[in-house]
Formats: C-alpha cells, sequence, structure tokens
C-alpha cells in the first residue's frame, strides 16, 4: 500500500479543518508514515454549501453512511457529530466493513464507545478519538501510551472551553473593579463565536461530562460509564462568587474530576474553587488544561487549545497517521474484554472543604443558628466574611469549612435553608486541592 484513502463524513468546522490539513501538510505526513494520505471521499448535509477549500478528486455522498462503505476509502472520519443517528450508523458501517474509524464525536463515544470499542475490536479494525477530549491536547496518548507504567489516581480537567471562557471572563472583570454576571458574559461570548446559540451542553456541563467518560475509561481501564457521573454546570455562578473567591485566594473553574479510591471510581463535573497557587488555577479562556496523578511519574499536567479547526483536525491527524505506520492500541488502554465493570463512588462520600455563601436578616442569634447547624453535622467553620450593614438590611455572609462529608454538608445546608432568617437559597461552591 502506498497511501491511504481517506473519507471524510462532515465537512464543518472539524471536517474542513482536517481537509486543510491533510493538503497543507501532506509532504510531512508522507515523510512522517512512508504513505500519502489522500481525501478520497467526502460527505456533508449540503452539497451546494461555499466551503471555502478545495476537495479536489474526493468523490461526493450525499448520504455518509454509502461514503463508509465506498470501496475507495480505507479509513472513514466521522465529523459529523451527534450521540447516535448519521455519526452511528456511519461508525457502524464502516466497522461492518472492516475500516478503521477515527472521530472527533466524544457524545457519541461516552455513550456508545464501549460497543463501538468491541465491534472494532472483533473486525480487527481500530476506533480512534484523540479529537473528542480536549482538541489539540493529546491526553488520550499521554495517557494510553504515555503513561502505560503507572497506575492513576486521578484526572483532574478544565474540559469545556466556553465555560472557562465565561469564568475567565468574569474574574477578570472582578478584578478590574468591575462586576459582571454570568448572563452578560455568556452573551458576549455567543457573539464572539466561544457559546453555541443553544449554549447549554457547554453551560450545564454534560459536554465535560462526556469527555470525563472517555476519560475515566482510559485512565482506569474501566467501562465508560456516563450515567453515573453527578454534573453540575456554571449558571448559578454569580459575579459576587467569583468577587469572594478573590478575597479568599481562589479561583472558580469547572472541572472534571475523576478518582480511584476504595469505594469505587468517582465521578464528577462542578465549579470548584481551586487556590490562586495551583497551575490550573491560571489556565485561562477557552483554554483545556488536565492533571493526570500517577504513581511514577507523578502529577503531570497538559494544556492547550482545547476546541477550534486547527486543534482538532490536528488531532484528527494525529490518529491517521498512527493508523498509517499501522500503530495499534487498545481502545481505552486494555482490550475490551478486560475492561473492569467498578463500582461508582456516591456523591454523598466525597469529602473537601467547602465555600457557603448565605444572605441572612441581620439580627442576633443568627450566625449562632446557623453555626448550630453546622455543628449538628460536624461541619467545622475555617473562616467567615461577613460585610457591613445598615441594620435590619440583608447581609451575605460567607463561610469557608474545614474538610467534611458531602452529606454532612448537605444536611447542614438543608437545615440552614430552613431558617427563618435566611433569605436565598444556600449557595455551595466545592473547594478542590489539586
Ligand atoms: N468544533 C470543534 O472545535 C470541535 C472540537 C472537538 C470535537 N468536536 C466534535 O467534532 C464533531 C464535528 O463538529 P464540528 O464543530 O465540525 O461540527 P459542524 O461545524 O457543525 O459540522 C458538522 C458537519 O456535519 C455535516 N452533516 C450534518 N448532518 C449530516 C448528514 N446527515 N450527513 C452528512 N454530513 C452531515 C454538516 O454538513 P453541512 O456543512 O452541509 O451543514 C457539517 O459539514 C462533533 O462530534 C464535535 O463534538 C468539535
Amino acid at each position: 500500500m502506498t497511501e491511504l484513502r481517506v473519507g471524510v463524513a462532515g465537512l464543518g468546522t472539524v471536517g474542513g479543518g482536517l481537509v486543510k490539513l491533510l493538503a497543507t501538510q501532506r509532504s510531512v505526513i508522507e515523510e512522517r508514515c512512508g504513505l500519502s494520505v489522500l481525501v478520497t471521499a467526502v460527505s456533508a448535509k449540503d452539497r451546494s454549501r461555499e466551503r471555502g477549500f478545495d476537495l479536489g478528486a474526493a468523490v461526493w455522498h450525499d448520504d455518509a453512511v454509502s461514503l463508509a462503505k465506498d470501496e475507495n476509502v480505507d479509513v472513514v472520519c466521522e465529523l459529523i457529530g451527534g450521540i447516535g443517528g448519521v455519526a452511528l450508523e456511519v461508525c457502524e458501517a464502516a466497522i461492518h466493513e472492516s475500516k478503521h474509524v477515527v472521530t472527533a464525536n466524544k457524545a457519541m463515544m461516552a455513550v456508545h464507545g464501549a460497543r463501538l470499542a468491541t465491534l472494532s475490536e472483533d473486525k480487527g479494525v481500530g476506533i480512534h478519538y484523540e479529537a473528542a477530549v480536549a482538541g489539540g491536547i493529546p491526553i488520550i496518548k499521554a495517557i494510553r501510551e504515555g503513561l502505560s507504567g503507572n497506575s492513576v489516581s486521578g484526572v483532574v480537567g478544565i474540559l469545556n472551553g466556553t465555560c472557562n471562557y465565561i469564568l475567565t471572563n468574569m474574574h477578570d472583570a472582578a478584578l478590574a473593579g468591575e462586576s459582571r454576571d454570568f448572563e452578560t458574559v455568556l452573551e458576549e461570548a455567543q457573539k464572539l463565536g466561544y457559546a453555541e446559540a443553544d449554549p447549554s451542553m457547554d453551560i450545564d456541563g454534560v459536554d465535560a461530562a462526556h469527555k470525563l467518560a472517555i476519560l475515566t475509561s482510559v485512565a482506569f481501564g474501566s467501562v465508560i460509564d456516563f450515567d453515573s457521573i453527578h454534573v453540575e454546570g456554571i449558571r448559578h455562578i454569580s459575579a459576587v462568587d467569583i468577587e469572594y473567591a478573590i478575597e479568599l485566594g481562589y479561583r472558580v473553574k469547572l472541572l472534571a474530576i475523576a478518582r480511584k479510591g476504595m469505594e469505587g471510581i468517582q465521578q464528577r463535573v462542578h465549579p470548584c474553587m481551586v487556590a490562586e497557587r495551583a497551575t490550573i488555577a491560571h489556565v485561562d479562556g477557552v483554554n483545556n488544561a488536565i492533571v493526570v496523578q500517577s504513581d511514577f511519574a507523578g502529577t503531570t499536567i497538559y494544556e492547550g487549545p482545547g476546541a477550534g479547526e486547527s486543534a482538532t483536525a490536528s488531532a484528527v491527524a494525529s490518529d491517521l497517521v498512527d493508523i498509517a505506520r499501522q500503530h495499534r492500541t487498545p481502545t481505552f488502554s486494555v482490550p475490551t474484554t478486560q475492561l473492569e465493570k467498578r463500582s461508582s463512588a456516591p456523591m454523598e462520600q466525597i469529602s473537601g472543604p467547602y465555600y457557603i455563601r448565605l444572605m441572612l436578616v441581620d439580627k442576633p442569634g443568627v450566625i449562632a443558628d446557623i453555626a448550630a447547624c453546622l455543628r449538628d453535622q460536624n461541619v467545622s467553620v475555617e473562616s467567615m466574611i461577613q460585610r457591613s450593614r445598615n441594620p435590619g438590611d440583608a447581609v451575605p455572609v460567607v463561610l469557608t469549612t474545614h474538610e467534611a462529608q458531602e452529606i454532612s454538608l448537605q444536611r447542614a445546608l438543608h437545615s440552614i435553608d430552613a431558617l427563618q432568617s435566611v433569605l436565598e437559597t444556600p449557595r455551595m461552591i466545592r473547594i478542590e486541592e489539586i
């Protein structure tokens, strides 16, 4: 074989970026893998759309599934997107035809990845998905290959660029003495193209959870388990929380966390306060970062662009080069028959320090009532900030706790919420040591 014939299904941001990269880097890639990597077939929804790049002699398929079956295609790149539907059909058809698949589709991999990996193993082909997690950061290869001599104990990541952009913007505004609320910054992010018209998958944490499900499987050799991830987004993060975080020496980040413990694997996505001194606290804007804790390499950190045409195309291209080099690795670090079905650690069992913000009626005995609710659940207070006020006005009170169990903290917040002097539902943000 002197060439690897690639079918590209989906010619949007990633597919278009891939076609451009393969044209620009043609000789470099050929030198590196000893084969020409050529686009021989393409498919998208709208054939008449002006795409601004040359499709050369590639054969157009109106039906992406027929592209997967095209006999002039050795590898199928699924760059359409969506959990199921045509994207899944394309991957299944390609594997059925004993063709390798490359995909950037985290949603599909998080939900159907285990089954697709089994199907591809049975057919002796690979399903590659470097672009599905953290765009241009080669984190799948880093964990699966670079750290293959280690046992990984934890993975902590900033995996959603939209959320990181919003939180960074709110932080910068607070530092500059302006107060910018979540909705205002979201609108601006939409205008700049950093947030989708329907941003819910990003800001509600689902996109980060899809990526976390994949990373967990690679890191711990476990069966993908998207459904047991605890997911919270950033909608409730207010400008005032960002200001208090700065005052307390923290930055607010949406983190995706997977840890292996005695009780099983803990997987969670939620906003966290991280110490200003932590490296991950300074990963700003749309960038992504992943911290991997392992026994021999120790703590390693990977940072870079988590999305975008060029960065994501770079990840897809690296998978194509692996295929051209006949570099074979198990889909999720071990063959699918050896993936373990590990129990998931319930959220109530996690422990750590917490930030709590309350809005109280300022009258004698209120703080004592709050302290009693916390004491009754064995939650001890580390610090308290109470702003000056006019007598009788509502007053914000912020507490940080020493390490406490999530279940105790939740019970304490429930009791606090029931107090008459508490005017708003208490706000809580977990403080994460990294
Ligand atoms: N964008 C990023 O930075 C990024 C980063 C990492 C991973 N990803 C993942 O990469 C995948 C693609 O994302 P994207 O941003 O490139 O999406 P996109 O810009 O919306 O492109 C989607 C492409 O799929 C085509 N398409 C839609 N329905 C189709 C169908 N039934 N048959 C054939 N083609 C069809 C569209 O055709 P038309 O062009 O004719 O409409 C379009 O070319 C997704 O899984 C996404 O999660 C994206």
